[in-house]
């Protein structure tokens, strides 16, 4: 066995590998000390042994080192172990404490999250090689470090959009390896929209039949001509939906659906037009807000919703469910009689209060289904809606306002966490929204998502996420290129003490480690930017 996989390794490609200087950890750890002493160098034949409560992680670590350095660590019955990994219950739920030497590894944690962690952190003291999928020929070695580490934020999140550009799930599976390497934890599933329904729902199989198929998409670099080609069928089917879940419950990532409502929705509504307000309405699916939205005063669209969140629950255990809630143009609700009818029966003074009501209803809804409902920040135009979170997308304001009034908030403001928006590489082939405010990775990074909060608001802040749009995305590289190296940004904000964040150290520590990393993990990243020199 062992000279079998000695002549595997003989056949594996030279690279020569040079330990890092520093240990070049994205999001850097809370706190990092070097210590004296040779490096821990990482062999076949090794062991590990550990708490049963950690039985999955251990498995995770067995392996995580196999692709590029054909190590695989063995399972040690007794506590002599090459890798030991133990339980302190002194530790936070998603924290580790790791002390690398030359005699071995000795991992903490309290809980299964902080021991993935802590494998995620070994992976990343090796060079930047030993993240690829490919075998490499090298000296695998780990400096001596010790290292004790938690999040700030118990949200990071990173939002996906297969609506405008389809994502298969093997697409969404390598996003969620890169966001688990970096201790990303929420995958934002943005499934419906105007331009795709993009999950099935079996009691509303038009949905998927006819929503998940548009007529016509903008050309590329031409967004106001449509191209008349039939985009679809594409959506996931509940059985690839359990499987994306699955595969990322593996790597400690929760995935949150969202359902749009009440805008967004020409996809439904070009299966269920009766759902409109309008006799005739306009579903052509263009980019930006369309008018077409659901009709708030049809019980028709209650009873559509509640059969696909109940859908939704089952196959989703997170916390949280999304129900939109952003641009959704009032046009329609106020020549409605419906809507007009249905505004005045709730005591309702005008249809931002009327878009807060539904967003209640729907609280309330889920509530019943023992889940939390969150919306985009218009939820809260019509006043604080009673049981929803805010997501805080057009700006701060809406994050600031409602955290003040003891509202859970997940921070995604446009000018920092769209990584859709431009980002300046110089040379960038890839096309982007126009007019819109660059995101440049040194502006993402420089986000505190609690600037301007009171000491007694700030816990309200569940915090971070990027979101990828994805109009004027038109590939997995094109794709990763916005993401990445961006979302190492969003990683590191959302985790790193703000204490210990530092514009300079992260891009150093990116350019030595950072996207080679990336590069090796498969993903097309962009090239490292920097802030224009001041005169
Ligand atoms: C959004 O970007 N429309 C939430
Ligand atoms: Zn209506």
């Amino acid at each position: 066995m062992r000279v079998l996989a000695l002549a595997a390794l003989a056949a594996f490609a030279f690279v020569p590998i040079l330990p890092a200087a520093t240990p070049d950890i994205v999001p850097k750890p809370a706190s990092l000390t070097v210590r004296e002493g040779k490096p821990f160098v990482l062999k076949w034949g090794q062991t590990v042994a550990g708490d049963d409560r950690f039985a999955a992680e251990i498995e995770v670590l067995r392996k995580a080192f196999f692709p590029a350095t054909g190590v695989v660590i063995k399972k040690a019955s007794g506590a002599e172990a090459d890798f030991t990994v133990a339980y302190d219950a002194s530790l936070p739920k998603e924290g580790y404490a790791l002390e690398v030497s030359e005699k071995g590894v000795a991992i903490r944690a309290s809980a299964p999250a902080g021991a993935f962690y802590a494998i995620q952190t070994l992976r990343q003291l090796l060079p930047p090689e030993a993240s690829g999928p490919a075998p490499v020929r090298g000296k695998w070695e780990m400096p001596a470090v010790s290292i004790v580490d938690a999040p700030t934020y118990a949200w990071r999140g990173v939002m996906l959009d297969p609506c405008r550009s389809w994502m298969p799930v093997e697409s969404v599976k390598r996003q969620l390896d890169a966001m688990a390497a970096h201790k990303l934890n929420v995958l934002h599933w943005h499934l419906t929209d105007d331009q795709g329904w993009r999950i099935e729902i079996k009691r509303f199989p038009r949905l998927t039949e006819v929503g998940s198929i548009r007529p016509c998409t903008p050309r590329p670099f031409a967004r106001t001509q449509m191209d008349g080609e039939p985009y679809g069928p594409y959506f996931y089917t509940q059985d690839e939906i359990r499987e994306v879940v699955a595969y990322a419950a593996a790597r400690h990532i929760t995935v949150v659906p969202e359902i749009e409502l009440p805008g967004h929705a020409v996809a439904a509504l070009r299966a269920y037009p009766e759902l409109a307000c309008s006799a005739n309405p306009d579903l052509t699916p263009r980019w930006g807000v369309l008018k077409e939205i659901f009709c708030a005063g049809n019980p028709k669209t209650y009873e559509l919703l509640e059969g696909v969140l109940d859908e939704v629950v089952a196959l989703f255990p997170a916390p949280y469910v999304h129900i939109g809630g952003d641009e959704a143009p009032k046009d329609r609700w106020n020549k409605c009689p419906k809507c007009q009818a249905k505004m005045k029966a709730l005591g309702c003074k005008n249809m931002h209060e009327l878009q807060t009501k539904m967003a209640e209803h729907f609280a309330a809804y889920l509530a019943k289904k023992g889940r939390n409902c969150i919306g985009w920040d218009e939820i809260l135009e019509g006043g604080l809606p009673k049981g929803a979170a805010i997501m805080s997308w057009r700006g701060v304001k809406a994050g600031v306002q409602a955290a003040k009034a003891g509202v859970h908030v997940v921070m995604t403001p446009k000018p920092f966490c769209y990584v859709d928006y431009n980002q300046l590489v110089p040379g960038d082939p890839y096309e982007y929204i126009p007019n819109n405010t660059p995101n440049p990775i040194w502006k993402t990074y420089g986000f505190d998502p609690v600037a301007g909060l009171p000491d007694e608001a700030k816990p309200f802040i569940l915090g971070v996420q990027g979101n990828n749009w994805s109009e004027y995305v038109r590939s997995d590289r094109d794709r990763d290129w916005k993401m990445w190296p961006r979302t190492c940004a969003i990683a590191e904000v959302a985790w790193t003490p703000l204490a210990e964040r530092d514009w300079e150290d992260f891009h150093g520590r990116m350019e030595r480690s950072g996207l080679p990393r990336l590069k090796a993990m498969g993903l097309n990243a962009a090239p490292l930017t920097r802030p224009p020199e001041k005169k």
